[in-house]
């Protein structure tokens, strides 16, 4: 069955407390954390002490995704502040291998992401440090876009690619009742969701929606 992890993002700021205990209570299977830096996208959100603050709304994993350009910096913050699985993005590193193992030295899963554009080769020699594989299927920065069809074709290569690797294929961007079904049939194992979870009040249902009614 496949996982759904509703991006926070979507949620109402100023009652996020309460969201994360609604999508808990909706049976989420993480939550996921959209960290911006106004550099890496042109957004800003929240950082370490708001996750420290949520983490006493929820047992679920928490799933950070970090689109910054420095995430070394901020990998020992965000392990602290209750992360459990920290992603950063392929296209900042200019020394990945070294920043996955810091995360894994920090006792956490290690994501690695890419943005639409940044072919699956990057993976390659990082396979073994990975617990989570993040596919962008819109460009990083706003909740709400629209679902790039091409990155269907990156999920079943990395799908391959992995092999009997332990390793969770995430799709992010654009997932919808009707884009989910694609994503799951190419190979995805989790869900990111945040208007198709949070754009109506009944989380429970938008959640069963996305895991195939
Ligand atoms: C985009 C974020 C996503 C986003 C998903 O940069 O990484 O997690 O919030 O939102 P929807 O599901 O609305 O596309
Ligand atoms: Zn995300």
């Amino acid at each position: 069955m496949v996982k759904i992890a509703p991006s926070i993002l979507s949620a109402d700021f100023s009652a996020l407390g309460d969201e994360v205990r609604a999508i808990d209570k909706a049976g989420c299977d993480y939550v996921h954390v959209d960290v911006m830096d106004g550099h890496f996208v042109p957004n800003l959100t929240i950082g370490p002490c708001v996750i420290k603050d949520l983490r006493k709304c929820s047992e679920k994993p928490f799933d950070v995704h970090l689109m910054m350009t420095n995430p070394d910096d901020f990998l020992e913050e965000f392990a602290k502040a209750g992360s459990d699985i920290i992603t950063v993005h392929a296209e900042v590193g200019y020394h990945l291998d070294r920043t996955l193992q810091k995360i894994k030295d920090l006792g956490k899963k290690a994501g690695l992401s890419l943005t639409p554009a940044t072919p699956e080769s990057v993976l390659e020699y990082v396979l073994d440090k990975l617990d989570l594989i993040l596919v962008m299927s819109v460009n990083p920065g706003f909740g709400g876009q629209k679902f790039i069809s091409a990155q269907l074709e990156k999920i079943a290569k990395i799908k391959q690619m992995i092999g009997s690797r332990n390793i969770e294929i995430e799709v992010d961007g654009g997932v919808t009742k009707d884009t989910a079904p694609l994503c799951i049939k190419a190979g995805a194992d989790v869900l990111v969701a945040g208007s198709a979870v949070f754009a109506s009040s009944d989380y429970a249902a938008n959640i069963q929606a996305l895991k195939g009614g």
